[in-house]
């Protein structure tokens, strides 16, 4: 059996969580991907915090060096959220060739382009299945399950702490502190909440799919977006009176040669299936040539699934360096057409 060794950076809520499946659910994984995976090292910036799960001091990495310039870890697992220092951290460790699975969606919309070309000439792979709606595989949807559809347009709720604020007002009356009070505390929430309450987060995650679908990167700046900042609990009862329910909507339509993209609270008629997507559940629909309309559906946030979704990426790649095969076979860049989206 091929041992692949991972390091991780960060150990939040997500980093955490990745170690807790590989302990309790080893046996599972071992058979089902044929693989050992050893989780030799990791790093966060304050080892003197509560942990959310246990760790050994022995894999406690007091810097990133030890991590991405261990000649013997195969992959490095970034978990840390921002952009700045995972930039830094990723293109390094790409320059170490180490193959590298991210859930960080920000740095992907911002800085996906340097990021796959450099990757594209030190010969690693990028797997980024947990940046976008948790636990629904859906990177590996368009990727694969859906490679022989023309998508013309991808939409859906793709921030799980928005909608778990939009439901809880909706349903239970909550003011909007308190219900994003309790997604904090369930770790819903990004480190800074603005990023998910002004649509931004959103955002990064319909971009990455918008580039996914249509096959060229995304100037970013050029994206709409509003978020719920300015809704108010009068907005959301009015709504409900009519018939309507209010959800963040991120949606990417190709126009032939241009695409709009954009997120912004929408209200949807009760028969709509994504008006009874609540909570923190996530629903992208995706529409194909020859495949129709499909509804993917799932938790969009929270530490085990967003972890089940980083497994699934060490696993593929994994199962790559396991059978000696190139990154192209694996897994591709986001920009198939090798050009950048024009937005309308
Ligand atoms: N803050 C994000 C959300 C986490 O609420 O959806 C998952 O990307």
């Amino acid at each position: 059996m091929k041992k692949i060794n991972i390091g991780i950076v960060g150990y939040g809520v997500v980093g955490s969580s990745v170690v807790k499946i590989l302990d309790k659910d080893r046996e599972i994984i071992t058979q089902k991907s044929g693989l050992d995976i050893n989780v030799k090292k990791v790093y966060t910036r304050n080892w003197n915090r509560k942990l959310f799960y246990p760790i050994d001091d022995s894999k406690k990495a007091k810097t990133v060096d030890e991590i991405i310039n261990d000649k013997d870890i195969d992959i490095v697992v970034e978990v840390a959220g921002g952009i700045e220092f995972p930039y830094h951290l990723i293109t390094q460790a790409i320059k170490n060739r180490k193959n590298i699975v991210t859930a960080n969606k920000a740095l992907l919309a911002e800085k996906g382009k340097d990021i796959f070309s450099l990757a594209q000439k030190y010969d690693v792979r990028i797997g980024f299945e947990a940046a976008v709606a948790g636990g629904i595989p859906i990177i590996k949807a368009l990727r694969e399950g859906l490679v022989a559809n023309d998508i013309s347009k991808i939409y859906g709720i793709l921030n799980g702490t928005t909608n778990y604020i939009l439901t809880s007002m909706y349903t239970e009356g909550k003011s909007f502190e308190q219900a994003l009070k309790e997604a904090q505390e369930k770790g819903y929430a990004e480190a800074d909440p603005t990023l998910d309450i002004n649509g931004t987060d959103a955002a990064h995650k319909i971009s990455i799919l918008a580039s996914l679908s249509f096959g060229g990167f995304v100037d970013f700046s050029q994206v709409y977006v509003e978020g719920i900042d300015k809704i108010d609990t009068l907005d959301i009862e009015l709504g409900r009176e009519l018939g309507y329910t209010l959800k963040l909507l991120a949606i990417a339509k190709s126009h032939g040669e241009e695409v709009e993209i954009r997120v912004n609270p929408t209200f949807l008629p009760s028969w709509h299936p994504l008006s009874k997507v609540d909570g923190v559940f996530n629903a992208v629909m995706v529409e194909g040539n020859n495949v129709g309309e499909t509804m993917f559906y799932g938790r969009g946030a929270g530490g085990l699934p967003t972890a089940s979704a980083v497994i699934s990426d060490i696993v593929c790649i994994g199962k790559s360096i396991a059978n000696n095969l190139g990154r192209d076979l694996e897994i591709t860049s986001m920009d198939w057409k090798h050009k950048d989206l024009t937005l309308t």
